[in-house]
């Protein structure tokens, strides 16, 4: 508050303290107030502007209010899957996880930023490409989603050789796409600890990572790298994703655990993070993901197997911010 103003503005105490007034003034009885309008519409943007005018000028000393909008702060939130190693279903995963949360009503975004081998186009069964606009990408939709992959950058067919600079290079031009309204835009890391994790890490600061580790002992050590990566890089690990933890029978849908069952929940109990879940190694999961469609897009076992896990994962994203 400047030093300059006399009498408070109460009712834009309210607003101030919902963080959306970045700043005031008043000077000769003019005030002139800035205020975040970030994820407002034009409709609301008028409202709240009418309504932060009438509060200032109803203000004793207050004769004319001058109100700036904004909307520089995008508030997007950014979630790094990872694993230690190739194969454990970080894809599979990052896409169902993608579609179970825009079918909860959420803006999402994906990033396939997998140099190794970049499967979101074939998980999302969309082979378009993007476009650019005014030198920005525009993603690609698809199961009410916006994605883009380091895969549609290159003609089909042509062998990916993403290395050093070219592959941080081009997962910047991914990140810095045209999301749009996207409210939380979840990356597909390739696996280890190399560059393109560097990238991402520093350029894009996530809100939180995921780790996807499947019951092997060998898989559950490869976590571990992941999550002390993360770790180093101040990027909160949100928890542990079990993948193709036990087994269901089709035939008989009889379940069980042929690589053990609690090795991922004590890793994650050793390494101090949550344990966000298990997904059960499931011939349908494969199948659909294969086709192109996304099981968590269907009302079936492993569509609410999927959605349980985001919403786990939302609960655990907040709790990282509080
Ligand atoms: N829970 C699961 N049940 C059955 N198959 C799975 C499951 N998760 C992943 N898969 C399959 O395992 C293979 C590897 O998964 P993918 O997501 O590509 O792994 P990553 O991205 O870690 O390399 C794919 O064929 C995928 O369909
Ligand atoms: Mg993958």
């Amino acid at each position: 508050m400047s030093p300059s103003m006399t009498e408070p503005l109460p009712l834009l105490d309210d607003l101030a303290s919902a963080g959306r007034i970045l700043s005031r003034r008043v000077a000769d009885g003019v005030a002139t107030i800035v205020v975040d309008a970030t994820g407002l519409d034009a409709e609301a943007r008028a409202r709240v502007e009418e309504e932060i005018r009438a509060a200032a000028v109803a203000s004793p000393g207050i004769s004319e209010a001058r109100i700036a909008l904004t909307a520089s702060k995008i508030e997007r939130t950014i979630i790094a899957v990872g694993s230690g190693k190739g194969g454990v279903g970080k894809s599979t995963l990052t896409a169902n996880l993608a579609v179970a949360l825009a079918r909860s009503g959420r803006k999402v975004g994906l990033i396939d930023a997998d140099i190794y081998g970049p499967s979101q186009p074939t998980l999302l069964g969309s082979s378009e490409k993007p476009v650019a606009r005014d030198d920005k990408l525009i993603p690609v939709v698809a199961h009410g989603l916006k994605f883009l992959s380091l895969g549609q950058l290159v003609s089909d067919g042509q062998a990916l050789a993403w290395r050093g600079p070219m592959a941080t290079g081009a997962l910047t031009r991914l990140l810095d796409a045209d999301w749009g309204d996207a409210e939380i835009i979840l990356v597909d890391l390739p696996p280890g600890t190399g560059d393109v994790q560097l990238t991402l890490l520093q350029k894009a600061r996530p809100a939180g990572a995921i780790v996807v580790s499947t019951p092997q002992d060998l898989s559950l050590i490869d976590a571990r790298r992941a999550v002390d990566l993360f770790g180093k890089l101040d990027v909160p690990v949100l928890g542990l994703v079990e993948n193709m933890a036990g087994y269901i029978c089709p035939h008989c849908g009889e379940g069980s655990d042929p690589f053990g069952r609690g090795g991922a929940e004590a890793a994650a109990r050793d390494l101090g993070i949550p344990f966000l879940g298990r997904l059960p190694l499931s011939p349908a999961i494969r199948s659909a993901s294969d086709a192109g469609l996304p099981p968590a897009a269907e009302d079936g076992p492993e569509g609410r197997a999927f959605a349980e896990l985001a919403a786990s994962i939302v609960k655990a994203l907040d709790t990282a911010a509080a």
